[in-house]
């Protein structure tokens, strides 16, 4: 892309891993949020002001506004992630700024994370490492934290992309029968088996297990509320790793006290990290802090996608990560 040149001024809103900070300031001038908090709308607008290169991650929220007081300068935002809801893909758009993220290469870790949710969820691990470490477990008992087994359970997962199928690849390895729901059926050469649902009302009936995999967008806000949990067969066990606003808290909270669902693992929340307190006060939930792709491997992988993505615009060619 002829408008990004040599020495362009980068700004990065985070800290990326330092080998992936290495080869940017190879390439950039790079500007950078030290403090690597959390920057509000404002602040990342004033501190990226006069960048041509914008590097941010899901933290950072991109409307409108801040394509509104950058364009003048502001070519490329590249996200360290694969969702892309943190960012007005219309208004960058119109301003003509492309977006790089950082799909694929993220799967693998997600998937495992996904595993380790269900894991956790079903087989209590984080009740059982509590009692060790509390000093309360008084010896093996016949009855004593009594799980849920995955062996041979259907497990419902609604978005078969990339991340979905690499889930389901290990769920099936514990011998789950995968049901799933996704925009298109896939190609049965990808189904590997999974049973495709045209509607997602008939994957929850069906859902002992119900994993959210689709990406976060405006038309799944609130999906999963108090109507679509009543569709899970009674003491399923519901696992999130799309995006936290996928799911009516008050729902889900309400279904996890009552028993119709027998335990839920999330890795993302409604206005992470502010998250819902009531989720602290149960014992049927596991809580992991938004970790999906959180390897060493894969951030710098997901940070290295970002630069060569940067080097093919750079030669004019369209690289397949980007979004616009
Ligand atoms: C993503 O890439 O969208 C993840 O949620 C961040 O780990």
């Amino acid at each position: 892309m002829e408008k990004v040149v040599e020495n362009s001024t980068a700004f990065l809103a985070r800290r990326y891993p330092p080998l992936v900070e290495e080869k940017i300031k190879n390439r950039y001038r790079v500007r950078c949020n030290n403090s690597d908090s959390r920057l509000s709308v404002s602040q990342l607008t004033e501190q990226a002001r006069g960048c041509e290169v914008l590097f941010v991650s899901v933290t950072e929220s991109l409307p409108r506004s801040v394509f509104d007081a950058l364009s003048d300068t502001l070519r490329v935002v590249a996200t360290l992630s694969v969702g892309v809801d943190h960012i007005d893909l219309g208004a960058a758009k119109e301003y003509g700024v492309k977006v790089l993220h950082s799909p694929d290469v993220l799967s693998d870790a997600c998937a495992e994370v996904g595993m380790m949710l269900m894991l956790n969820a079903a087989r209590r691990g984080h009740e059982a490492d509590r009692m060790v470490r509390s000093g309360r477990w008084t010896g093996w008992g016949p009855t004593q934290l009594l799980g849920k087994e995955l062996t041979g359970k259907k497990l419902g997962i609604l978005g078969m992309g990339r991340i979905g199928q690499a889930f389901a690849e290990r769920a099936r390895a514990f011998k789950m029968v995968i049901h799933y729901h996704n925009r298109h059926r896939l190609d049965p050469s990808l189904e590997c088996g999974a049973i495709y649902h045209e509607t997602v009302d008939s994957l929850l009936v069906k859902s002992e297990f119900f994993s959210i995999n689709a990406p976060g967008s405006d038309s799944l806000k609130g999906f999963l509320n108090q109507e679509k949990i009543q569709l899970l067969p009674k003491g399923a066990v519901v696992i999130n790793i799309s995006r936290g606003d996928v799911v009516d808290d008050d729902a889900l909270i309400q279904a996890l006290k009552n028993g119709h669902l027998f335990s839920a693992g999330l890795d993302v929340f409604k206005g992470e990290p502010d998250i819902d307190p009531r989720y602290a006060e149960l014992e049927n939930i596991y809580l992991s802090p938004h970790i999906g792709s959180a390897t060493t491997e894969t951030r710098n992988a997901m940070g290295f996608m970002l630069i060569d993505g940067l080097d093919e615009l750079k030669s004019g060619q369209r690289p397949t990560n980007c979004i616009i």
